[in-house]
């Protein structure tokens, strides 16, 4: 078992908005060995947090096969679409005694990176707070809920959690993380595809017309979640939609922002799980279907590369 007072390795996969963050914090805290994994050389990275700005030195790789040793932990923050991507990094990083993880939205995290990764021990970790990348070295944390992190309150959760002891990121571990899953699964299943398809950010969400849509596209999802077993309250909807409206309408979404870049959206793992699940059900899901082939278009006019 991890012992919180243990000098771990600790390798992050992708340091963009997520990973930069959770790199920048443990890195800053100094208990353990940080490792970069990254697709262009990077030596520093200043981290902008509530407490004030701090830059920290980082040991980066860009090439998998300089990397020397496995690592006790290897902390995935791709985009859902860029994890296969990721082998070559798991392939050097992993044993069976390395811990995997997956700092991504959507659901099916184990189902999608477990195949990749040796045998190590799997594990689903949702993000609460908003990293943003502002240069490639240069990321910022705004937190706007109680938690920044969840994890389940397993053996695994547990020892996650102490990871980032003296960091200024909270770990809630939760007995009820599937639920909490799904929850943030309907947060992003109304507000990215509906700010990318706009192309207007959260400010949409608040038109009467466009919160009765999102009720209706809410409710189908929560009847797929709630075929598939999660415990999903009567007024999970209206509650993903209360926690929309908590925030700015100046906020976007990583949907929207991807889609003005032109990048690739991450489609399958949000709307793309939910009409894969409702499917497997025989729940009728016609609106996230309909959202799922529009983003689809989207993606695919992205990959040959057409402007937004
Ligand atoms: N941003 C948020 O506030 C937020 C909040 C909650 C959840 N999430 C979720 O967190 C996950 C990560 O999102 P993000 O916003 O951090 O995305 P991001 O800013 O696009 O960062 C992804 C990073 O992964 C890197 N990458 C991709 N493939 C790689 C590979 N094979 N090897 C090394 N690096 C690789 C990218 O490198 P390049 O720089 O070279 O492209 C990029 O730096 C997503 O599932 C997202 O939905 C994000």
């Amino acid at each position: 078992m991890t012992s919180p007072q243990q000098h771990l390795t600790i390798a992050v996969i992708g340091l963009g908005s997520i990973g930069g963050v959770v790199a920048g914090c443990l890195a800053a805290a100094g208990r353990h060995e940080v490792i970069a994994c990254v697709r262009r050389p990077l030596d520093r990275l200043t981290l902008e947090q509530p407490q004030g700005a701090v830059e920290v030195k980082l040991a980066a790789f860009t090439d998998p096969a300089r990397v020397e040793k496995p690592a006790d932990w290897v902390l995935l923050c791709t985009k859902t679409h860029e994890t296969e991507s990721a082998a070559p990094w798991f392939e050097r990083l992993c044993t069976s005694q390395t811990r995997v993880a997956v700092l991504q939205n959507g659901i099916g995290h184990v189902e999608r990176v477990a195949p990749l990764t040796r045998g190590a021990t799997v594990l689903p970790v949702i993000v609460y707070y908003n990293g943003e990348r502002l240069s490639p070295d240069h990321v910022r944390l705004r937190q706007g809920f109680d938690r920044d992190i969840a994890v389940a309150d397993d053996e695994a959760g547990r020892d996650f959690a102490r990871l980032f002891d003296g960091t200024p990121l909270r770990v809630r571990t939760s007995s009820e993380f599937a639920a909490l899953v799904w929850q943030k699964l309907l947060i992003n299943a109304v507000a990215n595809p509906i700010t990318t398809l706009t192309l207007q950010r959260q400010a949409v969400l608040r038109r009467p017309d466009v919160q009765e849509l999102c009720r209706r596209i809410l409710n189908e999802a929560v009847a797929v979640g709630r075929a598939e077993g999660i415990a999903l309250a009567d007024d999970a909807g209206e509650r993903a939609l209360a926690t929309l409206f908590c925030f700015s309408g100046e906020l976007g979404t990583s949907m929207y922002f991807d889609r003005l870049a032109g990048r690739q959206l991450e489609v399958e793992a949000l709307t793309g799980a939910i009409v894969a699940a409702a499917d497997r059900h025989g729940v009728p899901t016609p609106l996230n279907r309909a959202l799922l082939t529009l983003l689809r278009a989207i993606n695919d006019a992205a990959a040959a590369g057409k402007p937004p």
